[in-house]
């Protein structure tokens, strides 16, 4: 992975000279550490451009759908959340302002301009924004030292990728999801629905119509019975920062191309 200078990204203010390498990205740091809501959907859109499948959507969620899916969540015993799919933030910050102080969110994007611009966007200690797919969701969890996860909060689009990389990711949801644990999936068609039986047994679904497009809501649990009983690993260990993955598993998706470990 090539490493982002990113504080130095972070600090230059525009019209400051700048290497070809930062060019690129240039029109992402003319206002740091804020963000327009103009800048987020210029960003998801000229992503949405580069790589449809795998975003799935022009523009972000509504807030009636963030609202929708986090309905769900018990926030006083939540303390580790998983985020597949952050895209420009627009569950992540909902979920930090909601979030205990103590509990953490470990967020898997494949996408490097989302990365980048979480990394500049959301600063709290809290967040561990990681370059990787969702595929190493145990490999984020165990790098920062945390057992099972609570909540897992996905926003990737199941129906485009390949069925290999969807079953490798559903069987490691269901293996990182706490006994009491639940995996909140919003969709835009209803096609996932049988291989989240097919893994999770029932699942309870809900539909949001205000949000473009008016999407479903897939809300997973485990088996009755079924024992994953290790526990929690407890709150994160240090602060909240960027980490990028090395692939465990092969994610043959454009956008997921070889996310390496950085620390
Ligand atoms: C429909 S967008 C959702 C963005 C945001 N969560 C929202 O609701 O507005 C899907 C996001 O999933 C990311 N993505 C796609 N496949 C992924 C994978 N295998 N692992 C992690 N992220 C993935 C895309 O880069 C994109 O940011």
């Amino acid at each position: 992975m090539i490493r982002l200078p990113a504080p130095a990204l972070v600090r230059r203010r525009a019209g400051s000279p700048r290497s070809s390498s930062e060019r690129q990205i240039v029109f992402i740091v003319s206002s740091p550490q804020r963000s327009s809501l103009s800048e987020q959907l210029l960003l998801f859109g000229r992503n949405f451009f580069k790589h449809p499948r795998m975003l799935g959507s022009l523009i972000p969620s509504s807030r009636f759908l963030v609202n929708h899916v986090l309905r769900e969540v018990e926030w006083d015993r939540a303390r580790v959340f998983l985020e597949y799919g952050p895209g420009v933030g627009t569950f992540t910050t909902e979920i930090l302002r909601r979030m205990r102080p103590d509990a953490v969110l470990v967020a898997l994007e494949t996408n490097q301009d989302f990365v980048r611009f979480l990394g500049r966007k959301l600063r709290d200690e809290r967040l561990h924004v990681v370059h990787g797919s969702a595929a190493d969701a145990d490999v984020a969890l165990a790098r920062l030292k945390l057992g099972h996860a609570d909540y897992i909060i996905s926003g990737i689009p199941y129906t485009t990728m390949p069925p290999q990389l969807r079953e490798a990711i559903l069987r490691k949801t269901r293996d990182v999801l706490d006994p009491d644990g639940a995996f909140l999936v919003y969709q835009f068609t209803r096609a996932v629905l049988p291989h989240l039986q097919q893994v999770f047994g029932s699942v309870q679904e809900e539909f949001e119509p205000l949000n473009v497009m008016p999407a479903r809501l897939f809300y997973c649990r485990h088996h009755v019975g079924h024992s994953n009983a290790e526990g929690n690993g407890g709150p994160a260990n240090g602060s909240g920062r960027q980490v990028s993955l090395q692939p465990v598993a092969p994610d043959r998706t454009a956008s997921a191309r070889s996310p390496r470990l950085s620390g």
